[in-house]
């Protein structure tokens, strides 16, 4: 079986995505979403852009933006799941869950809550004047995206290293606390790409909003021209050679360039070309990379209502695995139905790990397939076909591993993937209660018993 890996990040909704963050994250993370061992999960985190800004024409145009910057850059909608933090009802969901499990302690240590306060102390304010619990909890909201979706690898800035490492520190108490010797959640990981430029600004420092130094990505030819006609250069005049190591404008031309393509520009720099003559040069070979998107970008702005539409398929993508295993964990805390069927987890905990039991069986074309019946004889599963007894033997085992399980509905029924293969079926239920009752046996029948 093919190992399948959950990459999943959030892009804070505040600003225009400027070629810096093109280069640095959109580029690579559309370019990782085209592996076929990758199951990417992006999402604009529009809640985490209300902590840093109560403008609401600012979020509502960002959100669009960021979006449209994606899709136009060659996000494939139908390969990865993209969609908004706010769509998900689940997530502030389980934010909750995690704030009650969540070491006050723990936040105090993050970053960015503790550059406020230095900075209040420093000035002689309050040391908590102007911080929100917003800005203190945004640690466990990060967790409850991360969690929610089992992701194994999250790639983000170095300044986000240490939430992931929190979201691994929360996940692990949920688990301890509530899993009875199951893993709810996976121990996800902060992926840094070390390869991946941080591009010069205009300035030569490092390319960002608040240095004001950023070369827009998609508003038009015109702006990006004006953009780059103010990257600061040495003096030296058309003629006299040029040093390319210590051009940050080089460098920007480098991130967009084929390896010949920058051998020759570096070879003409060095025989003296001048510097406005280099700035038509960039803007030639980034207008030439990138015009086809921005074109693409401007018509997705101008249909907002399509953008609309495939952001909600986003969002009912993430649910179908999002409500299932949310209603797992609230069964898990003690949030369960008064009604008997969903007391199933409670009461008859170990008899249903006894009693359910994978039945295997070959097809008449040889292939191999298995059933999981619950105590009652109630099919909760078929799988899928098997080429040899032996792989099915393996996911057989691999499911009553104990390992964070990934179910998906959809509609009245739903399936169980496996490293991002789907491995099997439920039938249809009468309705979704009965569905999600048949979800909550399942995790029941699939816990290891502990004796
Ligand atoms: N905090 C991240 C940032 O500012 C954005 C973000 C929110 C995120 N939730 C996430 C990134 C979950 C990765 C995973 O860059």
């Amino acid at each position: 079986m093919t190992t399948r890996t959950r990459i999943l990040t959030g892009i804070t909704t505040t600003g225009t995505p400027h070629l810096g963050n093109y280069a640095g994250a959109i580029r690579p993370a559309i370019i990782a979403s085209h592996d076929s061992n990758a199951d990417s999960f992006y999402f604009l985190a529009d809640y985490h852009a209300l902590i840093k800004c109560d403008d609401p024409l600012r979020i509502q145009r960002s959100r669009l933006e960021i979006a449209a910057t994606w899709l136009a850059g060659g996000l494939d909608v139908d390969r990865v799941t993209f969609y908004r933090q706010s769509d998900i009802p689940e997530i502030p969901e389980l934010t909750w869950l995690l704030t009650c499990v969540a070491a006050k302690g723990l936040l105090n240590r993050a970053h960015a809550y503790k550059a406020s306060v230095d900075k209040n102390i420093e000035t002689g304010e309050d040391p908590d004047a102007g911080i929100t619990m917003g800005l203190y909890s945004y640690p466990v909201l990060m967790a409850a995206d991360i969690l929610m979706f089992n992701a194994h690898k999250v790639p983000v800035g170095r300044d986000q290293i240490q939430h992931v490492e929190m979201a691994r520190d929360i996940g692990q108490r949920f688990n301890h606390l509530f899993g009875q010797g199951k893993e709810f959640f996976t121990m996800p990981e902060a992926l840094i790409e070390e390869s991946v430029a941080t591009l010069p600004g205009l300035d030569g420092r490092k390319m960002s909003k608040s240095y004001d130094n950023t070369i827009p990505l998609f508003s038009s030819a015109k702006e990006m021209k004006d953009a780059i006609s103010r990257i600061v250069t040495d003096s030296r005049a058309p003629g006299e050679a040029k040093d390319p190591d210590n051009s940050h404008l080089f460098t920007l031309f480098q991130a967009f360039a084929t390896p010949a393509q920058s051998d020759e520009f570096r070879s003409e720099l060095l025989q003296g070309l001048g510097w406005g003559e280099a700035k038509n040069r960039l803007f030639q070979l980034l207008d030439s990379e990138l015009g086809e998107s921005r074109e693409r970008y401007h018509q997705l702005i101008e249909r907002p209502a399509d953008l609309e539409d495939m952001l909600q398929l986003g969002a009912k993508k993430a649910r179908s695995v999002a409500t299932p295993f949310l209603h797992e964990l609230r069964e898990a805390v003690g949030l369960r139905s008064f009604v008997a069927q969903t007391q199933v987890a409670a009461t008859t905990k170990k008899k249903a790990a006894k009693a359910a039991r994978f039945v295997s069986f070959r097809e008449d074309d040889g292939s191999f397939r298995f059933r999981l019946l619950a105590a009652d004889g109630e099919q909760l599963l078929l799988s899928r076909n098997f080429a040899d007894g032996k792989t099915a033997g393996q996911v057989t085992k691999q499911l009553q591993s104990g390992q964070a399980l990934d179910v998906r509905s959809e509609d009245l029924s739903f399936s169980v993937w496996l490293e991002g293969e789907r491995v099997a079926d439920s039938p249809a239920f009468a309705n979704s209660a009965a569905r999600d009752a048949a979800i909550g046996a399942l995790r029941v029948a699939l816990t290891p018993v502990q004796e």
